[in-house]
């Protein structure tokens, strides 16, 4: 039901609510950063998924295979611990590239959608998926919003941050600045080591090894073996993921509202499924003292440090020039095909749910590559705001 002027959304109450079509367009914000910044758009079945990234430094070489590899590494289909959907995830360029280099202009990166099935969603529309976005959805939009596979909160829309990321990677490794991701958790089984965070490459090689991008061979088994138990039960897992930034020098970020923490977790917070985030030793430091918290300072190599690392680089929401370490939690996916309470949202009436369809059964395997997105975009951000890297780079 549109008005020349407004939007008129018919809550599931029947209450009618007008709103100016300026206030409306104000709903959903879609876009994350200031000078690296980027613009989400697309549905999990509609056309294409795609991004719009504004503010990347002219001059960078445009190296389109390390875009796809990292689209590959959250693409389903990977293991058996993915969804069945079939997409090649194919990234495809718009604008912003001339003569296989960046030139300061916006960027527009899309993937097709090619494996589109909405019937389960037609099947279950009225039947609220508990802990999914079904209701709340209903609320804020109305009748308006896509549903088919959970349109814009779909896990889908992150394969955007990770084309963004993928091109904010490749800025901050030309200023010696890497980023890596592991699982750090599933379920109960968890990966307790310490990393030399020297190791980056050898790091990174046993990740790449491990169908749940563990680093330990032995957790990696174990996690295996938790998801495999939920997988024949129709049940789903969560788990942590940690992640490391490298060579971040000291005195980024800034106090109150700014902070390098606030500005790292709103972007995690925009990754579906993630339902906490701790620095150094987060949660821990509540049970630590003063004494055993405290991150001693000590000189190395002529430069100031410190001889461990439980603030996780930061201090003041500025960074010490220690590794960024923060930890996220990731919660099980919510479609599962056990039976589960729920409301139909059009009969009123109380009714079971089973659902059937392609889902993960653990979200962080796939989960780690946008976490890495996530830290970088943010990183790359505070970097051109401060000026430590120039809008145009030498050759
Ligand atoms: C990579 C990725 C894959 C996901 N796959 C699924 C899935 O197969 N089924 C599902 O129900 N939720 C999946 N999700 C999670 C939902 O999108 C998410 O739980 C939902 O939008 C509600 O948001 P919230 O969990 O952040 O509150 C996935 C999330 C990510 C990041």
């Amino acid at each position: 039901m549109k008005t020349t002027h407004n939007i008129v959304i018919k809550t599931i109450d029947r209450l009618e609510l007008k709103i100016s079509r300026e206030e409306y367009k104000k709903m959903g914000d879609n876009t994350f950063g200031t000078k690296f910044k980027i613009t989400s758009f697309g549905e999990s079945h509609g056309k294409v998924i795609g991004v719009v990234i504004d503010g990347t430094p002219a001059g960078l070489k445009f190296d389109i295979d390390y875009i796809q590899k990292e689209l590959d590494k959250r693409k389903p289909g990977q293991s058996k611990f993915t969804t069945t959907r079939k997409e090649q995830d194919k990234v495809e360029v718009l604008s912003g590239i001339f003569n296989n280099k960046t030139t300061g202009a916006p960027i527009c990166l899309i993937i097709k959608n090619q494996d589109v099935d909405s019937s389960n969603y037609e099947k279950y529309k009225n039947l609220l998926r508990p802990s999914h976005i079904d209701y709340v959805m209903q609320q804020k939009f109305g009748d308006f919003a896509d549903y088919r596979g959970s349109g814009r909160f779909s896990g889908r829309i992150t394969a955007g941050f990770v084309m963004a990321g993928a091109i904010a990677k490749q800025v901050l490794s030309r200023f010696n600045i890497s980023i890596l991701a592991y699982t750090r958790s599933i379920g109960d089984a968890e990966d307790t080591k310490n990393y030399a965070l020297e190791n980056f490459e050898q790091l990174f090689q046993l990740r790449e090894k491990s169908p749940v991008r563990n680093l330990d061979p032995d957790a990696s088994k174990q996690m295996e073996k938790e998801i495999d138990l939920v997988m024949k039960k129709d049940d789903s897992i969560g788990g942590t993921i940690r992640c490391f930034i490298y060579n971040v020098p000291p005195g980024i970020g800034g106090p109150i509202f700014n902070g390098l923490e606030s500005n790292i977790s709103k972007g995690i917070f925009s990754i579906p499924a993630i339902k906490g985030i701790e620095f150094g030793a987060g949660f821990r430091a509540s049970r630590m003292k003063g004494s055993e918290h405290n991150d001693p300072w000590i000189i190395k190599n002529g430069k100031i440090k410190t001889s461990k690392n439980d603030s996780g680089g930061i201090i003041g929401g500025i960074s010490t020039g220690m590794p960024i370490v923060f930890t996220v939690a990731v919660k099980p996916t919510p479609s599962i095909g056990l039976i589960q309470k729920t409301v139909n949202i059009e009969t009123m009436a109380e009714e079971e749910i089973k659902i059937e369809g392609r889902n993960d059964p653990c979200i962080v395997p796939r989960a780690i590559v946008i976490v890495e997105s996530i830290a970088a975009i943010v990183v790359l951000d505070y970097l051109l705001i401060e000026g430590k890297i120039p809008s145009v780079l030498g050759s």
